[in-house]
């Protein structure tokens, strides 16, 4: 009998604190107007002070635990996709492990920044499909915030904090159907923090610790690598584009989603679209984007989505599904 993956779960969480563009007017030289026009944002929300990455995942976690049915106790796997961890290690994983008080299963995190969760969708769908786990937690995290140059306007208008997660398990029934996984770190100059661990913790908190883009030049490459990944994922399925019922994509810019949804030849109602409230919240916003779609009835078992993400390094993927 073939093992298939399926989605029974899906949660998320938003901190409280939400910060408008009109906010942002007041902090660095900016509108309402060219932020909603540029990128289609109108808000994001902003983890509190003793707010972490663990604490964003764990509340995600367990509702998607609760969606699924599942107890903690279930959960053979966890893997954590972040590019903000709580700390230089233990992994945010492990960190989540604990505080749901599950033992002994493994549990790491990933780092492919905003194509995070499709990594490890694509990961721990192996582990499900090889019979190595039955019930995986998957989890998308940030705290985007604590990397963000709040004096610089070409940055601090994306992105904004939170947390996404699903249950993965095992089933006799279609669940995930394929994953691709890509990387060219050629590109890192275009979109990075210069500085890390092993470069240098001064170097971190001295102001260096911030996300540097080239934003023309990432939504160009963002715009034809994504194309390019729906052409490669209804290929690998032998499927024409009116296959697919929905578009959930990397919530970046509105732009480069409409540009995917064109590709798809999907209207605007079946794209799901989540950047106006929650910004760029890297790793967290493609399950972030699933939950709320999926919390509002929108979309139904049985439907196939599109998953697709673009970000630093370059990394780019997609997860076609039948949810
Ligand atoms: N408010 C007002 N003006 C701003 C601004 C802001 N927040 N940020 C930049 N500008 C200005 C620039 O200084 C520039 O002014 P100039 O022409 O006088 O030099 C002008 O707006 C145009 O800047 P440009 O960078 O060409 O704008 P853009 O249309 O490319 O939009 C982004 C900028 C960042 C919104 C867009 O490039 C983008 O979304 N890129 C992809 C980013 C992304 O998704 N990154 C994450 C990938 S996961």
């Amino acid at each position: 009998m073939t093992i298939h993956a399926r989605i029974t779960g899906t949660g998320g969480y938003l901190p409280e604190k939400v910060l408008t563009n009109h906010d942002l007017e007041r902090m660095v030289d900016t509108s309402h107007e060219w932020i909603v026009e540029r990128t289609g944002i109108h808000q994001r929300h902003i983890a509190a002070e003793d707010e972490f990455t663990c604490d964003l995942a764990e509340r995600a976690a367990r509702r998607a635990l609760e969606a699924a049915g599942r107890r903690p106790a279930d959960v053979d796997l966890i893997v954590v996709a972040t590019t903000t961890p709580d700390r230089v290690f233990p992994s945010t994983a492990c960190l989540v492990q604990q505080r749901l008080d599950i033992h002994g299963c493994p549990a790491f995190d990933v780092q492919a920044v905003c194509t995070g969760f499709i990594y490890a969708l694509g990961i721990a769908e192996k582990f499900v499909r090889t019979g190595s786990a039955r019930c995986a937690l998957v989890i998308g995290a940030e705290t985007l915030s604590r990397i963000v140059d709040w004096t610089d306007r070409s940055t601090c208008v994306l992105f904004g904090d939170g947390a996404g997660a699903v249950v993965l398990e095992a089933s006799e029934e279609p669940g995930i159907l394929s994953s691709h996984l890509h990387c060219d770190g050629k590109y890192e100059h275009l979109l990075n923090v210069p500085v890390g661990v092993s470069s240098g913790l001064e170097r971190l908190a001295s102001g260096e610790g911030t996300i540097r883009m080239k934003g023309n030049e990432v939504f160009k490459v963002a715009v034809n690598t994504l194309g390019r990944i729906v052409d490669e994922t209804l290929e690998a399925n032998g499927l024409r584009r009116e296959d697919v019922d929905w578009l959930v994509p990397h919530q970046a810019n509105i732009r480069i989603i409409r540009a995917t949804a064109r590709k798809l030849g999907l209207p605007a109602d079946r794209v799901v679209v989540t950047v106006d409230r929650h910004g760029n919240t890297s790793a967290a916003s493609v399950p972030l984007a699933l939950d709320v779609a999926v919390r509002e009835g929108r979309i139904r078992r049985g439907e196939t989505l599109l998953m697709e993400a673009f970000g630093g390094g370059f990394t780019w993927g997609s997860v076609l599904m039948v949810y």
